[in-house]
């Protein structure tokens, strides 16, 4: 027995071990007895961190959507498989059964394929979480094709990218999205978008908010009369294990966003193990991850994970706040959730609220409650354990990455005893490891350092598209043969991690990724300014927010200071997207920089949490001046 499902704290520990002293032998038995191979592998594992180069289940063939979707039709063809709750109360939600599902995987497989989709190319889809967004990632991967999904909330220049970067020829959009109360032009945005990616042939359409749009001639079609048409069978294309699956853009420190490319059977494997046992699944639950398919959130635990579970997964269309701030718990009461799957930053907005939107619902199916994306502070986590849990729902606070593919450090509910801001303990078969700044790892308990793994795991990226250079760089070269996650952590008396924050210059902020070197380049093309430095501050809902230091051109200097911001904030939203906007933008004569050059991003990130008492040594700077001048005008 594989000990797919574990059950209690003496079983974690012996299932753990097994992973990490037989790990090939462990997740042989896992993938063995839970998936269908059409054929098996030949090695399970083979892996050069120095490379990098790792390869799982090498020599397997597969479908994804097989494990998905076809083996759940004989025993599971009438459980619903994805509930659609849209935007708008009124709209009725859609109950797509795993029936339902086949046929309309295989119709957009069929009209993909028809488009002349040829297994390998790529497929950008830019949609709002409507059930063919989750429909269009299963179609790619029944035929082979690699999806590259991009939010919709991002611009049409940082599309433009993600299209360009892996030269996807065919794009998957919709008419608009709705968000609330307003509805968002998505097709202008791709229109905008299109003029700069010539690799594009061919924009399938997806009508929702039913705007008027341009279609642009030979190039534009509406996907709903192709449907129509197409069979509602389609043969799935048998896949090696390490085939890619889809790309997923994540924000870097530095330069433009990173592809991680995830492969076919790890993959598989891994998110279906965690989901079943991160939220302890069970054949009649329904479960609901509030996160947006466009990120690896919603790829991993809303499509991959719940459905190769054969699982009932919500899809949410809408936000938190809209009719109300009770829209997430009139959906827990509606639909009667049992594992609920959200962001801190979500929690800590509906924290805020009155308590007597939580209380008007019931919200007594609940029995797991998740975390993800950034750490959580000990207030949400009360307010979330008190309030919606009652005290008898175990919080998990998943911690993982993009890259990761699937949760790593995480309780396992009614299994792992739970505390407060703590991520517990490694996920079976994960191998943490906390360094000094010297590269040697910290052994024992109550240390902190910088967190790494030491084995590979089966979901790991593989690569970054296009340049297997900067994957290794990244990830592979702070540490020698460890995977570096960019994070601090530390482990406390008892073994369990706390995620301390991000270690590089990236800042999370409502859960997105944001790398500074992309919002600066942004600010820097505004014909005023002629530097900037972004840092993040400690933000009540967001959990950061971005302070700006801009210093302005001659030209810039007699001008209005609001009308630069908001001129600065507009060219934010077009480059990078709304979300990355600044909540404070000081203009400054000068940014401390050591003598090599080097913004010290330390010293601005401390006088923007108003922390100006140990700025730590400033006489090496270049200019120690200017700090004085910075302190003096912080916002
Ligand atoms: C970074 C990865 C993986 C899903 C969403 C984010 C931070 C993620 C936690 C957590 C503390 C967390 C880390 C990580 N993070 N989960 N439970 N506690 N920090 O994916 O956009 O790739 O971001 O999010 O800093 O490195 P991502």
């Amino acid at each position: 027995m594989s000990n797919y499902h574990i059950k209690h704290l003496e079983e974690y520990y012996q299932v753990y071990r097994k992973s990490v002293r037989e790990p090939e032998n462990f997740w042989a038995e896992v993938a063995e007895e839970h998936f269908i191979w059409r054929k098996k592998w030949n090695n399970v594992l083979s892996w050069d961190f120095r490379k990098p180069e790792i390869k799982w289940f090498e020599g397997a063939k597969l479908n994804i959507t097989e494990n998905c979707i076809d083996r759940h039709l004989r025993t599971k063809g009438d459980k619903t498989a994805i509930i659609f709750e849209p935007n708008n109360p009124d709209e009725v939600a859609q109950y797509i059964t795993y029936n339902d599902l086949y046929d309309r995987v295989c119709k957009m497989a069929n009209v993909l394929k028809e488009q002349g989709v040829k297994k390998g190319d790529r497929v950008c889809i830019y949609l709002p979480m409507i059930p063919e967004l989750a429909v269009s990632l299963l179609a790619c991967a029944r035929i082979g094709a690699i999806h590259s999904v991009v939010f919709a909330g991002f611009s049409s220049k940082a599309l433009a990218t993600r299209i360009n970067d892996s030269e996807c020829k065919f794009v998957i959009a919709s008419d608009g999205s709705y968000r609330g109360s307003k509805s968002i032009d998505l097709k202008g945005i791709v229109d905008e978008a299109l003029e700069q990616c010539p690799c594009v042939q061919t924009v399938l359409v997806v009508k929702r908010v039913h705007s008027e749009v341009t279609m642009k001639a030979g190039r534009d079609i509406w996907l709903q009369p192709l449907l129509d048409n197409a069979s509602g069978d389609c043969v799935p294309e048998i896949m090696d294990a390490e085939d890619p699956l889809f790309i997923l853009y994540t924000s870097g420190s530095t330069g433009k966003p990173k592809g991680m490319v995830h492969t076919t059977a790890g993959y598989m494997v891994y998110t279906a193990y965690t989901f079943k046992n991160v939220f302890q699944y069970k054949d009649d639950d329904v479960y609901w991850c509030t996160a947006d398919i466009g990120w690896i959130t919603g790829h991993s635990y809303i499509v991959y994970g719940p459905l190769a579970n054969g699982a009932t997964t919500v899809m949410f269309e809408g936000v938190p706040h809209y009719p109300d701030f009770g829209r997430f718990w009139q959906i827990v009461d509606k639909h009667k959730i049992n594992q609920f799957y959200t962001a801190p930053t979500a929690i800590r907005a509906l924290a805020k609220q009155n308590i007597s939107f939580a209380e008007a619902q019931d919200l007594s199916s609940l029995r797991v409650l998740g975390s993800v994306g950034e750490p959580i502070n000990e207030e949400a986590w009360h307010w979330y354990n008190d309030i919606i849990g009652k005290k008898k729902s175990p919080i998990v606070d998943t911690w993982w990455q993009t890259e990761t593919g699937g949760i790593m450090i995480t309780p396992i509910p009614f299994v792992t005893p739970t505390k407060p801001t703590y991520a517990t303990l490694p996920f079976i078969g994960i191998q943490p490891a906390l360094m000094d700044e010297n590269g040697e790892e910290i052994k024992g308990n109550q240390v902190d350092g910088r967190l790494c793994i030491k084995f590979p795991w089966p979901s790991i990226a593989r690569t970054i598209w296009g340049d297997h250079q900067r994957y290794k760089d990244t990830y592979f070269s702070a540490f020698d043969n460890k995977y570096f996650t960019g994070d601090g952590a530390l482990r406390d008396e008892v073994g369990y991690y706390r995620i301390t924050g991000r270690v590089d210059d990236v800042i999370i902020v409502s859960g997105h990724n944001l790398g500074t070197a992309p919002i600066e380049d942004a600010i820097n093309e505004h014909p005023a300014v002629a530097e900037s430095a972004i840092v993040g501050f400690p933000h009540d809902i967001k959990g950061n927010a971005l302070y700006g230091y801009v210093i302005l051109k001659e030209t810039g200097e007699g001008r209005d200071h609001n009308n630069l911001r908001n001129e600065i904030n507009q060219i934010i939203t077009e480059h990078v997207g709304p979300i990355a906007k600044l909540d404070k933008i000081q203009f400054t004569s000068g940014l401390p920089k050591t003598r090599s050059g080097k913004i010290m991003r330390r010293i601005l990130r401390k006088i923007a949490c108003k922390d100006i008492n140990n700025l730590g040594d400033t006489s090496t700077l270049l200019n120690p001046e200017v700090v004085q001048e910075i302190i003096d005008n912080a916002l």
